[in-house]
């Protein structure tokens, strides 16, 4: 097997937490040998390799990997844009039976042809943006076989990039249940959980306004957590719950969103180890304040960052604009935000070999052009939306 050395990387954020800050190397190689990085540092200093990949004059970093996505769904909520922008609210929407439950209707229609086709869609244009991993949700379905079906359709397979699976039956209550919600929470638990559990790493339910209430959440996030499945919610988005306490407690991986957490929410998650995954696409869609940034940071929180793409609160397909929201409207700093989508993005999905080069870790390296004019540094890369796309070195493609 031939090893590659990808040279000449102006500048390469290595983002390992063995170096300081983000691990910055100038004009620097990374030889990748059986698809793990075997060697980073100075091009000068690089060993000899089999096939060589030229950076010159590129920005180098670990493949992103975007930690929330909802990107397997059929239909539009083009309508709903129309209504959100005259007034109506998001929560208000669903509450009446649109909102998730109008994607569920589209999504129950088409099938499983249709649904990998228009994931892989999505899917491939993250890839041209660099992301080599991605979180792809269940939730559409609502029902046993529309859930299997989405996360068939997510399978790593069937896509450019690899795909880490969610199951989120407990997005919010189908409408053939709305009389009867407790025997939909037993549905989850008795049918949808053991159905779907083996082609999930995630249990996530969406706690809040017009889906579940906390004692809900804990009974299905317990229900996933005993089948093997690692814990994640949307939590304290709309509405406060406390939930973000209650799954930190079960020992949540992540929980995502978190506008409206409080300081018992944040001290769990700090003693948990738990990564906060703000949205900030959402964020922005739903008009919503930004989360505490500056409580998680005290508390040591690791925070990630994800694009949350869907067809109704965070249409953005681009992890590079949900970063760049993120300095404007969330409070991080650029440190942060190419961290959140990096390393701790990473973590967030309880993925600790990538996210990061170092020795041993996935070959995987997004390359990226500065745009015209600019230096190759992350201000270049965070500043201007938009920007030209990656050029994204896979270890599958180079060492086949
Ligand atoms: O992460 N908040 C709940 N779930 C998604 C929205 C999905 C939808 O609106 O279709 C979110 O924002
Ligand atoms: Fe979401």
């Amino acid at each position: 097997m031939a090893t590659t050395s990808v040279q000449n990387i102006r500048r390469l954020y290595t983002m390992d937490p063995g170096r300081d800050g983000l691990g910055i190397v100038d004009n620097a190689a990374v030889v990748i040998d059986r698809g793990r990085v075997s060697w980073v540092g100075p091009t000068e200093a690089a060993p000899a390799a089999d096939r060589v990949v030229d950076g010159t004059g590129l920005i180098g970093l670990p493949g992103l990997v975007d930690p929330h996505t909802h990107a397997v769904w059929a239909g539009s909520r083009a309508d709903e844009f129309a209504q959100r922008l005259a007034g109506a609210r998001y929560a208000d929407i669903l509450e009446a039976g649109g909102g998730i439950l109008s994607t569920v209707a589209a999504t129950r229609e088409a099938d499983a042809v249709q649904l990998r086709e228009h994931a892989r869609l999505r899917l491939d244009h993250m890839r041209s943006r660099g992301v080599t991993t991605v979180e792809v949700k269940s939730g559409y379905g609502l029902n046993p076989a529309t859930e299997l079906l989405m996360l068939e359709a997510a399978a790593t397979e069937h896509h450019s990039i690899a795909v880490v699976r969610t199951f989120l039956g407990a997005h919010t209550v189908p409408r053939e249940f709305r009389q009867n919600r407790t025997a939909y929470v037993e549905q989850i638990i008795e049918e949808q959980l053991p159905l779907c559990a083996p082609h999930a790493d995630f249990v996530d339910v969406y706690c809040d306004r017009g889906a579940f209430d906390r004692d809900e959440a804990v009974a299905i996030l317990s229900a996933g957590k005993a089948l093997g499945l690692k814990v994640r919610a949307h939590a304290e988005q709309v509405s406060y719950t406390g939930i973000a306490e209650a799954a930190a407690k079960l020992g949540a991986t992540a929980l995502d969103h978190l506008e409206k957490i409080d300081e018992a929410g944040i001290a769990a998650m700090a003693d948990a180890g738990t990564v906060a995954v703000l949205l900030p696409g959402a964020q922005l869609y739903l008009k919503d304040d930004a989360p505490p940034v500056e409580a998680l940071r005290e508390a040591g929180v690791p925070i990630a960052i994800g694009t949350d793409l869907n067809p109704g609160s965070s249409p953005v397909h681009d992890l590079w604009t949900a970063a760049t929201l993120s300095t404007l409207i969330s409070g991080l700093t650029m440190e942060e935000a190419l961290l959140g989508i990096t390393r701790h993005a990473a973590q967030a999905l309880g993925l600790h070999d990538r996210g990061h080069l170092a020795i041993g870790a996935k070959g995987d390296i997004a390359l990226f052009q500065p745009p015209p004019g600019e230096p190759a540094s992350m201000e270049s890369l965070l500043q201007h939306m938009g920007r030209p796309g990656a050029h994204v070195v896979l270890c599958s493609e180079v060492t086949d």
